[in-house]
């Protein structure tokens, strides 16, 4: 009855409910960024510490690449990409990373066939790739991180499937 007397009062309803829904959205998406990224939280730094472990060598303990990375060495492979704002590490989804990360990659167009791109998958647990990935986003810009969120919503990270030790 109420609804048929007076059609506009839903709506405005839905309307105010649906602007509160996206402002606590954006305020808890902003507050979760602040957590995992402006400050030195226990899962940045266990991927800080894989980082420097396992990935500075190549690719500098700045993420800041080999230098010439953007072309073929003497060898006719592609150098270490830098991960920060510059490089392109951001433009691949969590399911991507992780991917390259354990199993390895190389530029198709290499002219030699070793994984130039280690691959981590006996050396690293999953939780530790995990990490190390969230530690290169807090090399990225903030708008290349929500970039590449949007595109880990729809490929993220493998489901956990850890086999305990028998
Ligand atoms: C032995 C040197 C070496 C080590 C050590 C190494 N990488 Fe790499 N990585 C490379 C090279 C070379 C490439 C570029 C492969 C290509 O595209 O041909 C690469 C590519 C990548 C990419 C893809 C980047 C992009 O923009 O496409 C990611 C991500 C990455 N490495 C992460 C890591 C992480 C994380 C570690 C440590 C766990 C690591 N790498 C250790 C050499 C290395």
């Amino acid at each position: 009855m109420k609804t048929k007397a007076n059609p506009g009062l839903i709506p405005m309803r839905k309307r105010w409910f649906f602007a509160l829904w996206l402002t606590l959205m954006v305020v808890g998406h902003a507050m979760a960024e602040d957590r995992l990224f402006s400050s030195n939280t226990p899962q940045l730094e266990d991927g800080k510490i894989v980082y420097r472990q396992y990935c500075a060598s190549c690719h500098g303990t700045q993420g800041e690449g080999m230098p010439n990375w953007e072309g073929q060495n003497a060898l006719g492979e592609l150098p270490a990409p830098p991960h920060g704002p510059e490089g392109h590490t951001w433009k691949h989804s969590d399911a991507m990373l992780y991917r390259i990360i354990a199993e390895g990659w190389r530029d198709p167009w290499n002219k030699t066939d070793r994984l130039t791109m280690p691959a981590y998958q006996e050396i690293l647990a999953p939780t530790e790739i995990r990490d190390v990935v969230n530690y290169l986003k807090s090399l990225w810009t903030q708008e290349q991180r929500r970039h590449q969120a949007d595109e880990s919503a729809e490929n993220p990270f493998p489901i956990q499937t850890e086999i305990p030790p028998e």
